[in-house]
């Protein structure tokens, strides 16, 4: 399969960018040290004639001391709570924030063509990216204005007045996955610092880049110190600032192992609060009475979307062995049909970003073949430099380590079942536990089985491909899916705590509260009510 020989049109073509700066203490900092170079695995022809990965830019490659710099910064910010974020009053955070994304919507084609060629996503879907992403922080700003009004009273009870609230938890390290460069990082970033946290941000190894065109609305919209961006290695960056013990919440999205690892660093494990959203195997059950046109359909895009690289995707698919022929044979089909193209083609499937990822999807196909499966569709693995066109497999066992792994790529197992006792086992037993899809209609059987699932997993999604969205809605899951809940509302919460004055009610605290309350000394105890 040959993929490679094609003409960039002028719109979408790309000149590298040798990116140098980074943001610490409220300044852009030239960095003079190492750089690496960022490729795209989009192949083009360059001077010589040869096809090649193109060179998108370079990056600065930095070092630990710089990493700490960045703690520094974010740490001195926060200055044990006393600094001037995290007692801003919440009206004018929100007003930082309100800056910022008009800022950034400004390098909307920027992000957009970076993502294209950083992570090979097609382009409706890194508009979309962007542009949720956008949504994303105008909803959070309203969610807080709303959490910020009902903090705007006092409660009374046992002769105790209380004045409650949500306040920061400190400093936070944010580490975002390449598969939603932007929007996810952001989704973690963007909550963080709004609720008065200060933080460092390290992109991910894929998708960096499109970070640039950003930094400079970070440091004109921000005081000095609450956002710092460092690039480079995680034990590089990431590492050493957790050696330090001075982080209070690790954000991360990616894989439970990174997080394991670096939880480890920390010397202090009660301070360190987690947020994170890690990897799945959410399965399909596709019941006797299913619509099996409907199911293709949500099965097609549930497990190829962004060719699978999704935590959400589907990545294994139970079918009642009834009817697992037809579903097979018209899923095969469905899956061939798909078209392969470049990002800026607008395709459904595009190219694989990490250099190893087609070697290793074909090492989980050879796997499976050895043991015992078959490739059901007829471009099922086909090679090229940059992609393997998804195989379905079947009939697929727990010898297999497509079986096991969360496959992150264009690979589908498929398992058939007779009792509907086999899936809910394999799902009781899994060590993740995200979301699942239910495929079927008779609601005497449906009924029951999204009691049992609904323990299992975070959401059950009826005749429909497992996702995130809306953001409104609790994204989380169980065991070593994910640690707290993220939405716009949740994510809120996960970043602060609840935090209270409490008086008891007599006529000499009454008087310096309510003095207190018409002064305006205090930013946190105020009854002004946002609108
Ligand atoms: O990678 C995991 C993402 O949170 C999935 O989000 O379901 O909107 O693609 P999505």
């Amino acid at each position: 399969m040959k993929h490679t020989s094609m003409q960039v049109p002028e719109e979408f073509q790309i000149t590298p960018y040798h990116f140098k700066q980074y943001l610490v203490d409220g300044k852009l900092k030239t960095w003079e040290g190492a750089t690496s170079e960022v490729y795209s695995t989009i192949r083009t022809v360059n001077a010589e004639g040869e096809q090649l990965p193109t060179l998108l830019g370079t990056i600065p490659d930095m070092e630990s001391e710089a990493a700490l710099e960045a703690l520094e910064s974010a740490n001195t910010a926060y200055n044990r709570g006393q600094g001037k974020w995290p007692t801003m009053k919440v009206s004018e955070r929100l007003k930082c924030m309100e800056t910022f994304v008009e800022k950034m919507k400004q390098h909307r084609e920027a992000v957009v063509k970076l993502l294209m060629w950083e992570i090979c996503k097609n382009k409706s879907d890194s508009y979309k990216e962007f542009d949720r992403t956008v949504d994303y922080i105008y909803d959070t700003i309203e969610a807080y204005k709303n959490l910020d009004r009902k903090g705007a009273k006092f409660d009374k009870q046992g002769g105790i007045h209380a004045h409650i609230r949500r306040g920061p938890l400190g400093v936070v390290l944010c580490l975002g996955p390449y598969n939603y460069p932007l929007n996810e990082t952001f989704c973690l970033l963007v909550p963080a610092i709004i609720m008065g946290n200060t933080a460092i941000f390290k992109p991910a190894k894929h998708g960096v880049l499109l970070i640039a065109p950003l930094l400079q609305a970070f440091q004109e919209s921000f005081p000095p110190g609450v956002v710092n961006i460092v690039f480079g290695r995680g034990r590089k960056i990431a590492s050493p600032i957790m050696q330090t013990g001075v982080i209070d919440v690790l954000a991360l999205i990616g894989h439970s192992s990174s997080a394991v690892a670096l939880q480890d660093e920390h010397p202090n494990k009660n301070r360190l609060r987690l947020v994170l959203g890690l990897e799945a195997k959410n399965p399909a059950i596709v019941l006797p009475d299913a619509d099996l046109e409907n199911t293709i359909k949500e099965c097609i895009s549930g497990t190829l979307s962004f060719n699978g690289q999704r935590c959400t995707a589907l990545k294994v698919l139970f079918v009642h062995e009834s009817i697992v022929d037809e579903f097979n044979r018209r899923f095969s089909k469905a899956v061939d049909e798909l078209v392969f193209g470049m990002p800026w083609e607008d395709t459904f499937l595009t190219p694989l970003p990490e250099p190893g990822k087609p070697a290793y999807i074909q090492d989980l196909i050879k796997d499976a073949v050895a043991k015992g499966a078959k490739i059901l569709n007829k471009k099922g693995g086909q090679l090229s430099e940059n992609y393997s066109f998804p195989a379905v497999l079947y009939p697929v066992n727990e010898t297999m380590d497509v079986y096991h792994e969360e496959q992150f790529g264009p690979v589908i197992p498929i398992i058939a079942y007779k009792d509907i006792n086999e899936p809910l086992e394999v799902m009781a037993t899994s060590n993740y536990g995200q979301q699942v899809s239910l495929f079927g209609r008779d609601v005497r059987k449906i009924g029951p089985l999204i009691d049992a699932l609904a323990n299992l997993v975070c959401r059950v999604n009826l005749n429909s491909a497992c996702q995130r969205g809306p953001d409104v809605y609790p994204f989380t899951g169980r065991k070593n899916s994910a640690v707290g809940t993220l939405s716009v509302y949740d994510a809120l919460r996960s970043f602060s705590i609840r935090t209270f004055v409490a008086s008891k009610d007599t006529p000499y605290n009454n008087e310096i509260l309510e003095s207190m309350l018409h002064s305006k000394d205090s930013n946190f105890v105020t009854t002004e009510y946002l609108l």
